[in-house]
Order: C-alpha cells, then structure tokens, then sequence
C-alpha cells in the first residue's frame, strides 16, 4: 500500500535541497506526496535553528498538526532538520505528539525510521563525518532552478552561528558524484543550477577546488546558468574568482555575507576576516568581473554592538553597495559560544537599528535598480506572477527579479527585456501594466 507523505520546509536553501533528497528516498520506499496534512499518513517538518524565531514557528504548527493524531492516531508526526538535532530529546518531552526526531544525518535510512516511530517514539541524531548522500536521488519540483548540495556542515565556527553544531564537520561530496548531478539536472530540464554549501566555496575533492568544479560544471550541456551560495569571504580564493570571471555560464553575482560592518565586532564573531580584508575582496571581484552584482546578509545588535559599530555596518553598506541584502536581528542560540556573553542591545534598538539599515539599504537598491533602467536585460522565465497570467517573472544574470509582459515565451526561456522602471526589489519591463508595480512585491512574498 501507498503511504502518503505531507512534508512541509523551513530555513534555507539547503532544507529545501534535504527535502528533496527525503521524498526521493521516501518515494523510491512507496511513499506519495500529499498537499495536505490532512490527508497524510506521515506528517514531516523540516526545520531551522538559526534563531529563536524560526523554532518558534516550528513549535506552532506542531501545535496545529498535533490534532490530525486525536483523530487518526495512527498518523506519524516526525521533525527532521536542524531544530531536530538542536533539541533532540527534549523535542519529544516538550511535544508529547512527536513520533519522531531525525536530524540531517539521519536521512538515508528515513522508511526504516518512520517504521520504527510507527511503535514507539524514535530519536536519530548521530552526526557524521562523512554522509554526503552523494548516491541518492532527490526528487525535485517543477521549475527552472536545481538545488545541489555539494558540501555539507560547516567548521568555522562564528561565535553566533548554530550550524556548526547541527550540521555538524565540514566534507564535499565527490567531483564525479557533482558533475553527475549537473548532467541529470540538465537531462530532467532544468536551466540553472545552484550549488549549496554553508562555505561553498571550501569544496575540496583531492585536488580539485570549488574554482575547477565551477570549470567543469561550465562544460555541461543543457544548462544555462550557474550560481552558488554562500561563499565565506576567507575562502574566496584568486582561482575562485579567476573560474567566476571565465566560465560562461557563471552570471556576475556573488552573495557575500558580510555579517558587521565593525572590525571590533567581526572578531568577537569569529569571521576571520578584516573590514579591509573584505573590502580588497569586493575589488578583485570586481575588477575580475565588471559590474557584478553583490548582495549580502548582516546582523544588527550582537552583544557589544555600540552605536559606532552600527554606524560602522550603515558606512559599510554604502561604500560598498550592495544590490540586496538580507539583514537579521541577532538571536543568541544555545550551544554557540555568543549564547554565553550578555546581550547588551535591548529589543527595542535593536528593531531601531534594523529599521534603520533596511530603509538604507532599501534606498541602495531602488538607486542600483533606476540604473537599469533603459537598458535591456536577459531574463530566464519563470512564469506568471500571482496576481496576472499576462504578466511573468524571472532572474536576470544579476539575480535581479525581472517583471515583463508574456507572449509566446516559455518556462526556462531565456528573455531579453527592456527595463522601463524599477522598485527596490525588481524591474519592470516595458509594457507591464503599472497594477504589476504592486504584483512584484508579491512574487517576494
Ligand atoms: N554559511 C553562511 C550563513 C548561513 S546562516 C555564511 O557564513 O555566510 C544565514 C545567515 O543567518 C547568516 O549569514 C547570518 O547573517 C544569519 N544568522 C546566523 N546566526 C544568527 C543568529 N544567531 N542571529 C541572527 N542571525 C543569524
Ligand atoms: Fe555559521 Fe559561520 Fe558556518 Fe556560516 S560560516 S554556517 S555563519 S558558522
Ligand atoms: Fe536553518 Fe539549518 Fe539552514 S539552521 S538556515 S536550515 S542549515
């Protein structure tokens, strides 16, 4: 008999890339994928720890999916991710209804597990140092992009950073293994590949480094476009940068977290880089490659944060404009070194602070993006918005997101638009009707 799988993802791109690899397993033992919980015979949440917040959320719903197992209490309810092996145990004390805790190493034997949490209540949160799951299939969505994970865990240790902890030892999957995974990414029809890694640009198999994995993925035919995250600024190396420069199908954009502005505040978060350090970084970049597009990630309001610090971050972003950025109010996280240093930034500034930074960088972006304006840009197509049939979306090669009016283009096209206006967060091709102005705030939702 079929079983029926509800699985539902949290956190980044590499959850969503594990949950890919789960439902291929999952599928290849019986399992069919259900859009609802209630119809489910197994429940599955994979989650995130990275702050506070996001294991709030998971806590929620698990209080929302608890009362599918009053009714059918033979349903399994299972938590998967990082969340899982943070909390491990005390998931099951603290949500009775959890039949089952398996943490991202845990994932190759998942239909054993789910057997065995059918019984009794089963905990799976052995870390590896060498699971790569390099032999598994994942069974992706529909779409245009193709996420690969080509290393896993993380050793560098940021004072403020879960990940190491929950992902556990840093190791890369084999070249072979990767390139295999571009050719069949490419054979299922994908256009474009993004290659994960919590440093993804410390991939090393023998000899070969992340800059001659970029060479050979540019080799494979099919594929259109190739992206990468999240780099670690100390491992970007000249050859890294020299392959990003050369390869064809490598589009001029590069995600850089920065994290601080502040030098003071990037050592106590162990970032192993200096302000000057990164800014050089930011110049071979773009030196190498004329006009790249940069966007980063920054935390506001780390214990020690002083107002000079912030205003160290508010200079650094300007100086060095960034397309976008994703900025986090700081989350100590239990079992992280920071987790033990008082917070010395109350709630209160720290909302002050990241209002600020947002609106600033809000302002970076709409100017980057008026400069687009009149120029013609290529876009791979996605499809519709949510608010119109006639009008797409998709990336342009600087991961911009792109409006336009549809006519006979397919999904995976490549497009050449012409930008006839910008928002912060998108441009608009010529002819899409002024309504979309308010659409493109929703395909960021
Ligand atoms: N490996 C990536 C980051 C992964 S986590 C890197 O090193 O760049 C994604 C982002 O979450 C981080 O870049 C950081 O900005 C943010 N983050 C991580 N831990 C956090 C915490 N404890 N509080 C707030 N933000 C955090
Ligand atoms: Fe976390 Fe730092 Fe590793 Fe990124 S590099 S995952 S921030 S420890
Ligand atoms: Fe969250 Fe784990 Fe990713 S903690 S950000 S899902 S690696």
């Amino acid at each position: 008999m079929t079983r029926r799988l509800y699985l539902e993802t949290y956190g980044c791109q590499m959850n969503v890339a594990d949950s890919e690899l789960m439902l291929g397993r999952l599928k290849g033992a019986g399992y069919r994928l259900v859009d609802r919980a209630d119809e489910a015979d197994v429940i599955l949440l994979n989650t995130c720890a990275i702050r506070e917040h996001a294991e709030q959320r998971v806590y929620g719903r698990l209080g929302e999916l608890s009362r599918h197992k009053l009714r059918r209490p033979g349903v399994v309810l299972g938590v998967a991710g990082c969340m899982a092996q943070h909390l491990r145990g005390k998931l099951l004390e603290r949500v009775p209804q959890v039949d089952l805790v398996v943490g991202p190493d845990g994932y190759r034997n998942l239909p054993e597990l789910i057997e065995a949490a059918c019984e009794e209540p089963t905990l799976a949160v052995r870390l590896s140092r060498v699971e790569t799951y390099e032999d598994l299939i994942p069974a992706r969505a529909d779409g245009v992009r193709a996420w690969v994970s080509i290393m896993r865990g993380c050793d560098k240790f940021c004072s403020f950073c879960i990940v190491p902890f929950v992902r556990g030892r840093e190791r890369s999957l084999p070249i072979g293994e990767v390139i295999r995974q571009v050719e069949h990414a490419a054979a299922e029809g994908f256009r474009e590949v993004v290659f994960l890694g919590q440093t993804v640009n410390a991939y090393r198999d023998g000899d070969v480094d992340f800059a001659e994995l970029l060479e050979r993925a540019d080799r494979v035919e099919g594929i259109a476009r190739i992206r990468f995250t999240s780099p670690h600024p100390s491992d970007m190396t000249d050859r890294a940068i020299e392959a990003i420069a050369s390869c064809r199908k490598v589009p001029p954009q590069v995600h850089l977290p920065l994290q601080s502005g502040s030098d003071a505040v990037l050592e106590r978060m162990r970032r192993t880089y200096t302000m000057e350090e990164y800014e050089v970084l930011v110049e071979k970049l773009r030196r190498a490659v004329p006009g790249i597009a940069l966007s980063t990630d920054l935390i506001v309001g780390f214990p020690g944060e002083t107002e000079e610090d912030f205003s160290a971050t508010l200079r650094a972003v300007e100086r060095i404009g960034y397309e976008s950025a994703f900025i986090f109010k700081y989350s100590p996280r239990p079992g992280a070194r920071s987790a033990e240093w008082p917070e010395t930034v109350p709630d209160r500034e720290k909302t002050r602070r990241i209002t600020i930074l947002i609106d600033r960088q809000k302002a970076i972006s709409l100017r980057k993006n008026q400069a687009d304006v009149g120029s013609t840009v290529e876009v791979l197509a996605e499809g519709p918005t949510k608010r119109s049939d006639m009008e797409w979306f998709g990336k342009s090669m600087h991961f911009k997101t792109v409006v336009f009016p549809h006519r006979e283009e397919r999904v995976g096209d490549l497009v050449s638009v012409r930008v006839a206006a910008a928002t912060p967060h998108a441009l608009l091709g010529e002819g899409v009707r002024s309504a979309a102005f308010a659409a493109l705030e929703d395909v960021h939702a």
